[in-house]
């Protein structure tokens, strides 16, 4: 992309809290059936008490032109030294530029926190659309000893099979 779209689409992709009237557009993009294979699947329960800021849970709207067009879902496990969690992502129109432009913004707002020394995720093996957006905005596999990784998996959760961790630390970030 070049930096001209770049800039023009920072300014039209905007997050914001989700709210309890934003379920019913969450759920119908989760679970559409382009998406469900993509992504795991949440109760309406399960995304309200994200909202509700439960655990350590946020939840936010993808907006892009003022209207909702995906969402992300994160964890702050930073309390326990396992960084921010990006547990979900998803976007309805891809491949426009709106998932990137959405976790850029995230990311600006994770590392906002002096709490907070990287930002990680989950990635299926076989989600190379997702991978090559990760890897260009710095995010790097993630190998850990077991120890370590259980107390990832205890934070957050385990990777599914054919699944792997990608991280991105502060210094990185700024670099980017
Ligand atoms: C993954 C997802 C959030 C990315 O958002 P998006 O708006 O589609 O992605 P973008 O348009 O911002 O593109 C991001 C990059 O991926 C690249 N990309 C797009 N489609 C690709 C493909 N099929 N294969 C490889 N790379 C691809 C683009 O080249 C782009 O890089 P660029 O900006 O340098 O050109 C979105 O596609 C989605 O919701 N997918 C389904 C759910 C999912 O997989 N979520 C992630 C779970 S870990």
């Amino acid at each position: 992309m070049v930096p001209g779209q770049q800039a023009a689409l920072t300014t039209a992709v905007r997050l914001r809290p989700s709210r309890p009237e934003d379920l019913r557009f969450v759920t119908a993009l989760e679970r559409h059936p382009d998406n469900c294979e993509l992504i795991g699947q949440w109760s309406d329960a399960e995304h309200l008490a994200a909202m509700a800021g439960s655990r350590g849970r946020s939840h936010w709207i993808v907006e892009r032109d003022g209207e909702p067009a995906g969402y992300l879902i994160a964890y702050d496990c930073s309390g326990v030294g396992t960084g921010v969690y990006v547990k979900r992502l998803l976007v309805a129109d891809k491949g426009r530029g709106t998932g990137r432009a959405a976790l850029a913004q995230f990311l600006e707002r994770a590392f906002a926190s002096a709490q907070v020394s990287f930002v990680w995720l989950i990635v299926r093996g076989e989600n190379v659309r997702a991978q090559a957006l990760y890897a260009s905005l710095g995010f790097e596999r993630l190998e850990l000893a077991s120890e370590q990784a259980e107390r990832f998996d205890r934070a957050a959760e385990p990777p599914m099979a054919e699944a792997f961790r990608m991280c991105l630390d502060r210094g990185r970030h700024l670099r980017a």
